[in-house]
């Protein structure tokens, strides 16, 4: 694996892979590697011969009073993690490189996707991502990229701005990758207590009763979300800021589920922020 810190450099790396013709697969990523990260490079291997993995912890998406600031670095444990997973180009820029004129200009947003579940509390965020995601396809013109459905409305938006932009890059969503008691890993868990990690668990639980509810028969879309935050409160550190049963292309919400919908949740355990889902008549990833 080699590292690189500029887009030249980014540029000569990519060159003689593309002369080899392999296929490239780029998986984004803001770093402090976990498992769910490693996981989209195993699955980019499925599809691709390269593989690039970017880490850049991207200013743009992070709103003022987020934890842009403190967000998890650790350069180093990436780097290993990386290798060991087989990948073979790190792109890890500066701020300065990525953004080299300042604040763009120019942004990729998606009025109507961008401000629904996350965005309705996160302003701007999803137009960090979107622009963020351009140009890192725009440098490495991979075959593939994939992300994680764990962030289910990124995946949704960057499916979106693909097909409306006419980007040649296929997107691929990984499974979540969770804890043996079924939290969804997060660079963000590290900033649990004790308390607030066993009540985080409430999240997947509360979404799986409702999932089992839909099994069972329940469609009113009204009935599954009380049922999930009935759940919720049983933590007394854990304050839901949504819970929404929505079209998993459209993000509008349902009234009566479906197979397919997407029940979606957003969460305060303690100050951290923790998101979940669940899509209503799979297998549970
Ligand atoms: P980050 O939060 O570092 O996540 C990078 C990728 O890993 C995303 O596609 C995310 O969905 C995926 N991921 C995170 N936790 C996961 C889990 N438990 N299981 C499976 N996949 C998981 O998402 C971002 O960075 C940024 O917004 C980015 C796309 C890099 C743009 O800056």
């Amino acid at each position: 694996m080699i590292t690189v810190t500029t887009r030249s450099e980014l540029h000569e790396a990519l060159a003689s892979a593309r002369s080899a013709t392999s296929r490239i697969g780029l998986v984004p990523t803001m770093g402090f590697l976990h498992e769910g990260h490693l996981s989209l490079v195993d699955r980019a291997r499925q599809d691709a011969r390269f593989i690039v993995m970017s880490l850049f912890v991207n200013p743009l998406q992070f709103g003022p009073g987020e934890d842009f600031e403190r967000y998890p670095r650790d350069a180093e444990r990436d780097a290993m993690l990386a290798r060991q997973r087989g990948v073979d180009v790190l792109f890890a820029p500066a701020v300065t490189e990525m953004y080299p004129d300042g604040e763009p200009r120019t942004f990729v947003e998606a009025p109507g996707l961008d401000n629904r579940l996350c965005g309705a509390f996160r302003p701007g965020h999803f137009r960090g991502v979107l622009t963020v995601v351009a140009k890192l396809l725009n440098l490495v013109h991979p075959d593939i990229a994939v992300f994680g459905r764990k962030d289910i409305q990124q995946l949704v938006l960057i499916r979106r701005m693909v097909r409306d932009l006419e980007f040649h890059t296929t997107i691929e969503g990984g499974a979540i990758v969770r804890e043996r008691d079924g939290l969804a890993l997060s660079s963000r868990n590290v900033y649990l207590s004790a308390e607030e990690r066993m009540q985080a668990t409430l999240l997947r639980r509360s979404l799986l009763d409702a999932s089992e509810a839909f099994g069972a028969g329940i469609q009113d879309a009204a009935e599954l979300v009380q049922r999930v935050r009935a759940r919720l409160a049983d933590g007394a550190l854990v304050r839901p800021q949504y819970v929404e049963l929505v079209d998993a292309e459209s993000l509008e919400n349902v009234p009566i589920a479906a197979a397919g919908d997407v029940l979606a949740i957003a969460a305060h355990v303690g100050s951290t922020r923790l998101i979940d889902n669940i899509v209503l008549g799979e297998t549970a990833d």
